[in-house]
């Protein structure tokens, strides 16, 4: 997809990665429509841009809001080529802390935001670019979202926002196989830490442990959490048992995507798994 003469719609596109995206975009000959919230500094952005910005306020989240924001961006520029999905929030909490559990309403916020915005946004805007001409590659469009390392290697407190980054990568592939076809590429990327508002944003402990990875390691829980549910005929039951045995055995690995059913594999660990935790596979 070539940059000069298309039109880039870059949610989040008022702060930080967004705001970068759209510089470099517009920097490069291309039309960008900056889909952000009414009270961000979406209008000055643009303004700074130039002639080949516009802001056009909404929410993510919203269905209507975000289909009235698509049609002001085809209907200035002509169409809409690449989608770059940039807005997002980032949150903060322990699932259960000294104030006790984790707010719910906040976790919903942090998904719905993160995730379902994300989601949203693609398929609205995969509407627009399927009426696109097919270029020379036989691409009509380009999806490009944005996960985080947090998908894969979430610290202490980020259970909301690694649900949310999770989801987008757990959606790409079949977002992808969707909209192939119709000659739309999907794909995401997962940045590590950069200075932005958002970041200013989270309370000094996340910042610093964030920035400086000290985090990382995964405190040993005190016994094994409960047990894992399983269910099937005598061969899951049996294979059940023996990992409980196994596990029973070790100190048991915590906050890992567990497969026993694939091996009995430990998937997920990263840099964080402390050594001897991961269950032989047998
Ligand atoms: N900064 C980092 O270290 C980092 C690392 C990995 C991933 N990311 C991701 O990159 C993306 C951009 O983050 P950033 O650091 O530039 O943050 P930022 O706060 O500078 O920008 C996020 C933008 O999203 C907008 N936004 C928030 N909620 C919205 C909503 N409901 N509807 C429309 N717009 C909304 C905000 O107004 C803001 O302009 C986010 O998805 C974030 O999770 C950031």
């Amino acid at each position: 997809m070539k940059i000069a003469g298309s039109t880039t719609v870059i949610t989040g596109g008022a702060s930080g990665l967004g705001r970068a995206t759209a510089e470099r975009l517009s920097g490069a000959g291309g039309r960008v429509a900056l889909l952000d919230l009414p009270k961000s500094p979406g209008a000055q952005t643009a303004a700074a841009l130039g002639q080949n910005a516009m802001f056009a306020p909404c929410d993510v989240t919203s269905a209507d809001e975000v289909t009235v924001a698509l049609d002001a961006a085809v209907a200035r520029f002509g169409a809409i080529h690449i989608l770059v999905n940039c807005a997002g929030i980032g949150t903060a909490e322990k699932t259960f802390g000294k104030r006790g559990p984790a707010d719910l309403a906040a976790f919903t916020r942090t998904i719905q935001i993160n995730l379902i915005g994300t989601f949203n946004c693609i398929r609205l805007a995969a509407a627009h670019m399927a009426k696109n001409q097919p270029n020379e590659e036989g691409e009509r469009g380009v999806v490009i979202n944005t996960a985080s390392v947090a998908a894969f290697d979430g610290q202490i407190g980020q259970a909301a926002y690694s649900a949310s980054k999770g989801g987008i990568v757990g959606m790409t592939l079949p977002i992808a196989r969707d909209l192939a076809e119709m000659g739309i590429r999907v794909v995401t990327i997962a940045p590590g830490i950069f200075e932005t508002p958002m970041l200013a944003g989270l309370p000094e402990p996340a910042r610093i442990s964030l920035g400086t990875g000290q985090a990382g390691p995964l405190p040993a829980p005190p016994r094994p959490p409960g047990r894992v549910w399983s269910a099937g005929g005598p061969y899951h039951r049996e294979r059940h048992a023996q990992w409980r045995d196994h596990q029973a055995r070790r100190r048991h690995p915590h906050g890992a995507a567990l497969s026993w059913k694939f091996g009995g594999r430990f998937a997920g660990w990263g840099r964080a798994g402390p050594p001897g935790t991961r269950m032989a596979p047998r």
